[in-house]
């Protein structure tokens, strides 16, 4: 399990102990509102961080908390994990790497998505020596989009992702770290 350290955060694979910060965090409508649509339970919360962390153990990465390093709090998460195609639960390991994040409705705004974005396609380009990742949104998620742009992703169309037609963005090692 890898941690990754920007200016003013740190990213923690999940933990046992984040489930408090994970479900303040997951539990805001405002913010699931382009993800799944409806606020996590706690017991959802509680199942994802199991899931999670079996993921790690399997793959070498998956979903980490972005702790505030001032204040230590848990203000958001990302995530490199496999595309799948099908709204199912289980990664499709043929599709190539995803990059996400969320934040905290009182920490947008202040560029820390992106901050924590580099740090992962660093970790995705440099540690697991990924030829090129993806990023996906709801057609409407701008702010999603602006991350990625701003990542220097490049527009790949509409293309159905988990069962749906979502924005794509993506990037290679090459662009990326040239
Ligand atoms: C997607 C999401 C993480 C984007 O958050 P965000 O705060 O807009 O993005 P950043 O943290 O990179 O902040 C960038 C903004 O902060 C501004 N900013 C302010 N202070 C800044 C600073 N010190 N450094 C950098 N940028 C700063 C930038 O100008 C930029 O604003 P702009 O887009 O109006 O130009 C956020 O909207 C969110 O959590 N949404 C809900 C979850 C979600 O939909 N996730 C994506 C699923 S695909």
């Amino acid at each position: 399990m890898t941690e990754l350290t920007t200016n003013r955060l740190k990213l923690a694979p999940y933990a046992d102990d984040h489930l408090d910060g994970l479900n303040t965090l997951n539990s805001d409508p405002e913010v699931m509102r382009f993800i799944s649509g409806r606020p996590e339970t706690r017991e959802e919360t509680v199942a994802v961080i199991e899931r999670v962390k079996q993921r790690w153990t399997e793959f070498g990465y998956s979903w980490w908390s972005f702790i505030d390093k001032e204040s230590g709090l848990i203000i958001g998460a990302g995530a490199l994990q496999n595309l799948r195609r099908e709204a199912t639960a289980h990664p499709d390991l043929a599709c190539p790497l995803e990059i996400g994040w969320r934040l905290r409705r009182d920490y947008w705004n202040r560029g820390l998505a992106t901050e924590a974005a580099h740090a992962i396609a660093g970790f995705a380009f440099n540690t697991i020596q990924a030829d090129e990742i993806y990023a996906v949104c709801h057609p409407d998620n701008l702010a999603s989009a602006k991350v990625m742009k701003r990542l220097g992703m490049q527009y790949a169309g509409l293309q159905t992702w988990y069962g749906e037609n979502l924005v794509t963005y993506q990037v290679t090692s090459q662009l990326y770290l040239k």
